[in-house]
């Protein structure tokens, strides 16, 4: 299992105003832009990089750019509410979808969409704010794989045990960042403490 949770208090006081039942969709749209920067500056930590020779306005310099193409993939819809704070820090990234739903009684994931571009030289970032059963990022994380990537990330706000433990099973080597691992799913599949269902929150539904 390759599962980091992100340390830091700003993460930590953002999901906390998140989880709040109080929070109106138009401020939990600014928290989620503010809690995705943090997940994505972590899970590009060691994104590839090589020198560049400049020169600064008093001496040549040898800095550095990025050389490692990415790929955001939002699971929608919640994952929407993701790819903007990520293209704004790599706005050379591709953007790809896929359309997955739960099914309100069985929590099973039907898939309704899906346009990807060619990521077989792209570390793809696969964003979808709650990771529950792990049903809807399994399947997504399948559809990526078959079109080979040069890598590929999960990113989570919040993640359940049970949720973790499906990628990590299919997919052992595969890196899983989220802010939150919470206690465990309720009869409903819901994550506890959680904060309920991201997409209505997001979007006011
Ligand atoms: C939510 C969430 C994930 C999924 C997680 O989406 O955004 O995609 O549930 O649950 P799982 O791990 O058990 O599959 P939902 O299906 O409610 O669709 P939405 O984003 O359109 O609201
Ligand atoms: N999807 C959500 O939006 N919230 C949950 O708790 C589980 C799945």
């Amino acid at each position: 299992m390759s599962l980091t949770i992100i340390d830091h208090p700003l993460a930590r006081h953002v999901l906390t105003l998140l989880r709040d039942k109080a929070t109106p969709p138009s401020v939990f749209r600014v928290l989620c832009h503010q809690v995705t920067l943090l997940l994505v500056i972590e899970a590009t930590r060691g994104l590839g990089e090589r020198a560049l020779a400049i020169e600064t306005p008093m001496e040549r310099h040898t800095g550095s750019e990025l050389v490692e193409p990415l790929a955001i993939v939002p699971i929608l819809r919640a994952g929407l509410g993701m790819v903007q704070p990520i293209v704004d820090l790599f706005p050379s990234a591709a953007v790809g979808y896929i359309g997955l739903e739960r099914d309100h009684d069985t929590a099973i994931a039907r898939s309704y969409y899906c346009k990807l571009p060619s990521v077989d030289d792209k570390h793809v970032l696969l964003v979808d704010p709650m990771l529950a059963t792990g049903g809807s990022a399994v399947r997504a994380i399948d559809i990526v794989m078959e079109r080979n990537p040069r890598k590929l990330s999960l990113l989570s706000i919040v993640s359940a045990p049970e949720g973790v433990a499906a990628v990590s099973e299919k997919y052992p080597d595969l890196p899983i960042f989220t802010v939150g691992l919470d206690r465990e799913l309720n009869a409903r599949k819901y994550i506890l403490p959680g904060l309920g269902d991201f997409g209505d929150r997001l979007y006011g539904t």
